[in-house]
């Protein structure tokens, strides 16, 4: 019963949206005017994008840029060629960016947080249960990120290996939107170094194991 009246209600409205529509003029807006690009949908022929200029400065001879807001990922400053893709076999941010390394290349090491795994340990049993921390877990997909773990660790944990999944090089160009942002960094020296060391990390977690 419900649900006919549901429908019916709905059919009720859906041809009294037809009736207003077709009797009051509708304002027309162009394809040009959707997007950025401004040329229509059809016309990729027409479509002239900005430059993309990344820096061609060789890694020590670059200079870092101002990060977006305290604890942003900071964008790579020097040029990246030939070490994009990252692969298992190829991983050439690490070779300058891990601690005891960095400090020589005249950077920073990949920071505390890349050394904590906050995955669960998770497997399954024979009967096909998903099993977090020990744990049977029906909802995989908790919102309350109750499974979420800290592990510290000695080395980068495997879920920071793909750096540039976060860090991407700077490309210089026009800007197509304003951006009216101004950062307001919580530390003195946020804008080049991030607050995120120590136990500042864990501070305030409600997710840490018990
Ligand atoms: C040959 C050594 C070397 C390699 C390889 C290298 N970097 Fe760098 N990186 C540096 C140096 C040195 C700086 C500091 C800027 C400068 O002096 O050019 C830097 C700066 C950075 C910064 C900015 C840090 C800050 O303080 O704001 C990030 C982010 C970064 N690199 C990420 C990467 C990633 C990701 C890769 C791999 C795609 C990579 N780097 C590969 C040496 C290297
Ligand atoms: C999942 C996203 C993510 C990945 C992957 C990742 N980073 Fe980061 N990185 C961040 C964020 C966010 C910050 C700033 C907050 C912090 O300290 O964790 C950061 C900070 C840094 C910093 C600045 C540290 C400081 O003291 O200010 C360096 C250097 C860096 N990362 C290098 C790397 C390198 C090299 C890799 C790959 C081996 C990598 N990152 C992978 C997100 C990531």
């Amino acid at each position: 019963m419900k649900l006919i009246t549901k429908i019916s209600i709905g059919l009720a409205t859906s041809s009294f949206l037809i009736f207003v529509g077709c009797s009051t003029a509708q304002p027309t807006i162009s394809e040009e005017s959707l997007g950025l690009r401004k040329v229509d949908l059809y016309s990729e022929d027409k479509v002239t994008p900005d430059e993309t200029k990344y820096s061609k400065a060789a890694p020590s001879t670059s200079k870092t840029i101002a990060r977006a807001f305290q604890d942003a990922p900071p964008m790579i400053p020097h040029d990246v060629e030939g070490m994009l893709p990252i692969t298992v076999n190829n991983n050439q941010c690490i070779s300058c960016h891990t601690p005891g390394v960095a400090e020589s290349f005249g950077t920073l090491p990949y920071p505390k947080s890349h050394m904590i795994n906050f995955r669960p340990d998770t497997s399954l049993t024979k009967n096909g249960d998903i099993v977090k921390n020990g744990k049977i877990v029906e909802n995989t997909s908790s919102e309350k990120l109750e499974y979420v773990t800290i592990n510290e660790m000695h080395q980068l944990s495997n879920s920071r290996f793909n750096c540039s999944q976060c860090h991407a090089p700077q490309s210089e160009m026009k800007e197509i939107v304003g951006n009216t942002f101004t950062p307001d960094y919580t530390s003195e020296d946020g804008s080049k170094k991030s607050s995120w060391t120590g136990t500042s990390l864990t501070e305030g977690l409600d997710t840490l194991m018990e």
